[in-house]
């Protein structure tokens, strides 16, 4: 007889303990340790005997292999993030928060596949197939033939789409609804997580089907349940925004099949997500024209330029430690930029509360986001308003210095294609640009420079 093995399962990282303790010592969180049935047995060794291995056919890395084949979604923005469509037998992890619209992103992209004739099973274990229906008559997709069914058994879900022809696209909505036979934990736990995953994704490999998992995300922002299912996947998107605006981010955070630093641009609509093709026009769309506080930062997402509005607000404390709050960039590289400022430009910053925000909701990850930060700062805190018609880009080094970034002419030539008439640079950038820029550069080798020419 297998006994079956119980034991205290982290819900955070997924680590098994054999007693309960309050810390778990894999991930550092409190309280995250629950009784389960891993499924993991014993077995007698009399079993074990009979089962031998067997020999398989080892290949040659130089063997002949077609290209990956890829599936286009019909949304060109997804495709972007996926890296060019989805890949047979592939699976795919969507996180994002409740609310952010992955269901709505998945009903069109399904609708599409479906209307261009494709099979695309959509499954969801947390609406009746009544609601998915509503949802996509508001989206106008009634008319796609998609294949709905309302379900949690990953077992008949397996069974039912393994009749027919092979589906081209399947979505499980969401991961942690499913549940399998063959362990004992409740839905939802890191172990029913975890294997109704494996089942879903073996049926995928198998089958050839393209799978994509929704996945819910904790209050920190990881996607819930154990991060072996995210090394299970094949890619990873994480789908973003701020709840308060319509722009929402798709960004690959791991991709077996292509890059991972572009990102996907949609407007949340009252007919479902837009694509959005020139996110600098919509990033710009709104922007607060001669407030002191504002800069324009040329930013590289992947391999499109995107223009956004850094916003700074800096303002006389009433705490003994003043306050910074940073929304959209890194709260240590704002750290390190008002350090700079203070320690090698004699900007006074230590009496001051420091508010940052990044327009759009957009998350930037570039250090070539230094020097627009710092325009923004001083301007804020010196009250000058900054040349509505400039853009800024460069890293700044802990000695102040303006060092140069990547892809200087790609920057300057989307700047000037939106109207802008200038640039702040690094100095050393001058070298990158071949011929014309078609706007005035305005070079700085050190930040103290850039705060002497705004105040
Ligand atoms: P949904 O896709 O259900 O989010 P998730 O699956 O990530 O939880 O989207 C829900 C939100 O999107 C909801 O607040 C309403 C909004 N929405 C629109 O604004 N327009 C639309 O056409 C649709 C379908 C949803
Ligand atoms: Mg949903």
């Amino acid at each position: 007889m297998a006994k079956s093995a119980l034991s205290f399962v982290c819900q955070n990282c997924g680590a098994a303990y054999n007693r309960w303790q309050g810390k778990c010592e894999s991930c550092g969180e409190w309280n995250t340790l629950a009784e389960e049935d891993t499924g993991a047995t014993t077995m007698p060794a009399s079993i074990r005997s009979r089962r031998k291995g067997r020999p398989f056919a080892l290949e040659t890395l130089t063997g002949k292999t077609q290209d990956a084949p890829r599936l286009s979604s019909g949304m060109t923005e997804l495709d972007r993030v996926t890296g060019g469509g989805f890949v047979r037998g592939s699976v795919l992890l969507v996180g994002g928060d409740p609310g952010i619209g992955k269901s709505t992103l998945l009903t069109q992209a399904t609708s599409l596949l479906a209307r261009a004739g494709h099979r695309a099973v959509y499954i969801s274990g947390e609406e009746a197939v009544a609601q998915v229906r509503l949802r996509a008559e508001r989206l106008g997709l009634a008319d796609a033939p998609v294949q709905l069914a309302a379900q949690t058994s990953v077992e008949d879900i397996v069974a039912t789409l393994s009749e027919g022809t092979v589906p081209r696209l399947v979505v499980i909505d969401s991961i942690q609804t499913m549940w399998t036979d063959t362990v004992e934990s409740a839905p939802g736990t890191v172990t029913q997580v975890r294997a109704s995953a494996q089942a879903l994704i073996r049926f995928a490999k198998k089958s050839g089907a393209a799978l994509i998992l929704v996945g819910h995300v904790t209050k920190d922002g990881q996607i819930a349940g154990p991060r072996v299912v995210e090394h299970m996947v094949d890619a990873v998107l994480s789908f973003e925004g701020e709840g308060s605006q319509q722009f929402r981010i798709l960004r690959a955070v791991k991709n077996r099949f292509g890059p991972t630093d572009e990102i996907g641009v949609f407007e949340m609509t009252g007919l479902g997500l837009r694509e959005v093709s020139n996110p600098s026009e919509l990033f710009l769309s709104e922007r607060d024209l001669g407030s002191p506080g504002t800069a324009v930062f040329a930013g590289i997402e992947g391999t499109r330029p995107v223009l956004v509005e850094l916003q700074a607000l800096v303002a006389p404390t009433a705490l003994g430690t003043p306050r910074r709050a940073v929304v959209g960039w890194d709260s240590n590289r704002l750290s390190m930029v008002l350090a700079v400022l203070e320690a090698h430009c004699g900007v006074k910053l230590s009496g001051y509360d420091v508010y940052f925000n990044v327009a759009g909701g957009l998350r930037i990850n570039e250090p070539a986001a230094d020097l627009a930060a710092a325009a923004a700062l001083v301007s804020s805190l010196t009250n000058a308003q900054l040349p509505t018609d400039a853009v800024y880009f460069g890293e700044i080094s802990l000695s102040g210095a303006v060092r140069p970034v990547a892809q200087t002419s790609a920057r300057l030539k989307e700047a000037a294609k939106l109207g802008f008439g200038r640039a702040v640079l690094p100095e050393s950038a001058r070298g990158d640009i071949g011929g014309d820029a078609g706007l005035s550069l305005n070079t700085v080798a050190g930040l103290t420079t850039l705060v002497a020419d705004i105040a």
